[in-house]
């Protein structure tokens, strides 16, 4: 509580990675910051950049694939003062995750975040999931998506389209599209409360994670992406922390259930540019 007896503004971060660390900084000032990562290392290490430079900010220990953990994040969070927005960054890809850690992650982990911080959602708080522009290439039936979209989050492993997924890639793109729905979905219950929640699909964007996947056999195919779709550049961290600022803030307020896509024309161009055969 502050002096004034205001509850402080809470906003917390899951993945205090490239991203994550943008977001926080974005949002952050004058707040009580609440970080979450499954590396004790790498949570450590941003909560403390974030102290240095005057930022209010406590480390969580988090694995988003594991709900209770989730829920422990949301409890501390909730101790913490009024929370006023989730931003949720926290994901693996393929260049560093097995098939299996991306469905767990980025798929289940969504879920978790969606489902549990409802409970804690109140008049005003915005959720933001970080899914991918890989969402946008994914080809799924409506069954597939719906299911996707409104199985609890314990069964969407069993769902057809996720137990025929046989690489890593094809999970993630599932995993980035089915946050995607899953989103859309949940925007009735999260109406009823007064609160929002929304993605963000990026492309490329300059963070470790990117680092990992332009080395791996996909990255030439990344690059020469990024230059033929005539932006000529990756992302930055700050540019997504820009449109996460306005999903969480007041001029977004008629905005839910929808996704926005950051990626500088690379979903448009693969869709109608892209030379065939
Ligand atoms: N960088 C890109 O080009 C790009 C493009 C599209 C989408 N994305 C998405 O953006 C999000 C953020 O990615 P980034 O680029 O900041 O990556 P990053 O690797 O820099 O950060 C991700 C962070 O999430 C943490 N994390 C991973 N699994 C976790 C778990 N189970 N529980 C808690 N923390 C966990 C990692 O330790 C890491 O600190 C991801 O969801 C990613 O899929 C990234």
């Amino acid at each position: 509580m502050s002096h004034m007896e205001e509850p402080d503004e809470v906003v917390v971060v899951t993945g205090a990675g490239g991203m994550g660390e943008a977001i926080a900084r974005r949002l952050g000032n004058g707040r009580r910051l609440v970080l979450a990562d499954y590396s004790r290392d790498r949570l450590d290490q941003v909560v403390a950049a974030l102290r240095e430079t005057g930022y209010s900010a406590k480390g969580v220990l988090t694995d988003v694939s594991d709900r209770s953990s989730v829920e422990e994040l949301a409890r501390v969070a909730r101790r913490e003062g009024r929370i006023v927005s989730i931003v949720h960054t926290a994901g693996v890809s393929a260049a560093t995750a097995t098939t299996e850690a991306i469905l767990k992650v980025d798929l289940v982990g969504t879920a978790h975040v969606i489902d549990v911080f409802e409970t804690v959602a109140a008049r005003g708080t915005s959720l933001v999931c970080v899914a991918s522009m890989a969402g946008h290439h994914a080809s799924l039936s409506t069954e597939d998506e719906h299911a996707l979209a409104t199985a609890p989050a314990e069964d969407l492993l069993s769902l057809d389209a996720v137990k025929s997924i046989g690489d890593g890639i094809s999970a993630y793109i599932v995993a980035k599209r089915a946050n995607q729905v899953r989103v859309q979905a949940a925007a009735l219950a999260w109406n009823r409360r007064g609160a929002r929640l929304n993605t963000i699909s990026p492309g490329v964007i300059a963070t470790p994670m990117a680092a990992a996947e332009a080395e791996a056999a996909t990255g030439e195919h990344m690059t020469a992406m990024v230059h033929a779709c005539g932006i000529g550049r990756s992302g930055t961290p700050g540019e997504i922390a820009e449109a996460a600022a306005f999903l969480a803030g007041p001029d977004s307020r008629y905005i839910t259930g929808t996704d926005l896509l950051v990626d500088g024309g690379q979903a448009a161009w693969i869709r109608h540019h892209r030379p065939t055969g």
